[in-house]
């Protein structure tokens, strides 16, 4: 299935298949590059990243880079490491970097391809569902900095995305319920009608079949489509998809691995949920549908006790959203939903400003206390006291 990708003027092509590894590689052939440099995390290259090389080997030129994996390595010392390494092994500007793994090496490899001779061209290969339905369908290659997450970065587009259903079948749990978080961001705060599906076919236990997975990362595709189509950028219409994000990633950022992203933006939507609730902007069924969608995608809605939520309030400040709003005092620059699939928006952005206090109060509130999660082998007893 081939569905063109629209971000503004912007357009590339998004194949979607399963089990379908050797057309992946045929398409890749046909770019005709003097080097594909295969850009994977250290997870993903003996799964994939290998395959890909071995398999264009002795037709192409083609190189393995691979990176640690995990969001501590999304920063600029990476790209720099894997960028000297490429040129040192003779990439030039007809060469591919081909990006085959989850949005951090999207984002890396990105990075690298907008940077690399000004610019030369770009593939992704998502194997995560986060990058399958969310990451490669947009134009932003960001990286974290030491004050916050993906506050370094540009614009580019690739040539093409190859998505193939088959490799989400080694994708750890943790990481399939990661994606399906952003899944139900997009029917809360963008398209309502996708409701039924993912309330049939949700999964707790993350146990998908491939055509289950099919129409939900295809409907996936149609709601940023709604909002990304005339907002390359996504600065305007397309800021919906931050939804959950101001706090996710603020929690993300200070869980350090204990949430995944997709996670920490669920727990982001349940803030954003309750604090337009007790603002007087959402009502009580919408509110129950984000712990109820979350549930059943087998998320927490609780932040997990051990994150200092003070640390989280402090990150909070250097959301990159702030300044669209030019907050001065004690606030956030927030998406809120006024109802399904309906933002509020400020001007011609849908984000409001929110009182921090109250943010605060509701995050407090979510925490679950220590002694509640401690595993029965970590409670005291009389042996280990
Ligand atoms: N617009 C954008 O650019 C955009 C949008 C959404 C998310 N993101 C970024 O994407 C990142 C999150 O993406 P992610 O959740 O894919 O994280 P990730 O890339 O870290 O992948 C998650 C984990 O899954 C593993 N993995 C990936 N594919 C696998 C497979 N098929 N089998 C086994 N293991 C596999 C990875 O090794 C990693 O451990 C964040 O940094 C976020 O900021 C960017």
């Amino acid at each position: 299935m081939k569905i063109e990708i629209c971000l503004g003027s912007v357009r590339f092509p998004f194949h979607l298949s399963t089990d379908a590894l050797d057309e992946l590689v045929e398409r890749l052939l046909q770019l005709s590059a003097s080097r594909y440099v295969i850009v994977c995390d250290s997870n993903v290259a003996p799964l994939y990243g290998k395959d890909i090389v071995n398999r264009l080997s002795g037709r192409a030129v083609a190189d393995l880079l691979v990176h640690g994996a995990g969001e501590q390595h999304k920063n600029l010392q990476t790209v720099n490491d894997l960028m000297e390494t490429a040129l040192r092994s003779g990439t030039d500007r007809a060469s591919v970097i081909v990006a085959v793994g989850g949005g951090v090496t999207g984002n890396i490899a990105g990075l690298m391809a907008a940077l690399m001779f000004r610019g030369i061209r770009l593939v992704h290969v998502p194997t995560s569902l986060v990058a399958m339905l969310d990451s490669v369908y947009s134009l932003k290659q960001a990286i974290n900095s030491g004050l916050g997450k993906n506050l370094i970065g540009t614009f580019y587009a690739p040539e093409e995305v190859l998505a193939d259903t088959s490799v989400l079948r080694t994708l750890p749990r943790r990481e399939m319920i990661s994606g399906m978080c952003e899944v139900v961001k997009n029917a809360l705060a963008i398209r309502p009608q996708m409701t039924d599906l993912l309330l049939n076919s949700l999964q707790p236990d993350s146990n998908y079949a491939d055509e289950a997975l099919r129409p939900i990362i295809v409907e996936s595709l149609a709601a940023k489509k709604m909002v990304v189509a005339d907002d390359e950028q996504e600065c305007r219409a397309g800021m919906a998809l931050e939804y959950g994000h101001t706090v996710g990633h603020a929690l993300e950022y200070t869980a350090l691995g204990a949430l995944s992203h997709g996670e920490a933006v669920g727990l982001g939507m349940i803030v954003a949920a309750e604090v337009s609730h007790r603002l007087g902007h959402l009502d009580e069924g919408t509110l129950a549908l984000h712990r109820d969608l979350l549930s059943r995608a087998g998320a927490t809605c609780t932040v997990p006790a051990g994150i200092d939520l003070d640390e989280v309030a402090h990150r909070l400040r250097f959301d990159n959203k702030r300044g669209y709003l030019g907050l001065t005092g004690d606030a956030y620059a927030m998406v809120l939903l006024g109802a399904q699939g309906q933002p509020l928006w400020t001007d011609s952005r849908p984000l409001v400003e929110v009182p921090g206090a109250l943010v605060r109060e509701v995050l407090a509130e979510l925490s679950t206390p220590e002694e509640l999660v401690a595993p029965p082998s970590l409670m005291p007893t009389a042996d280990n006291v």
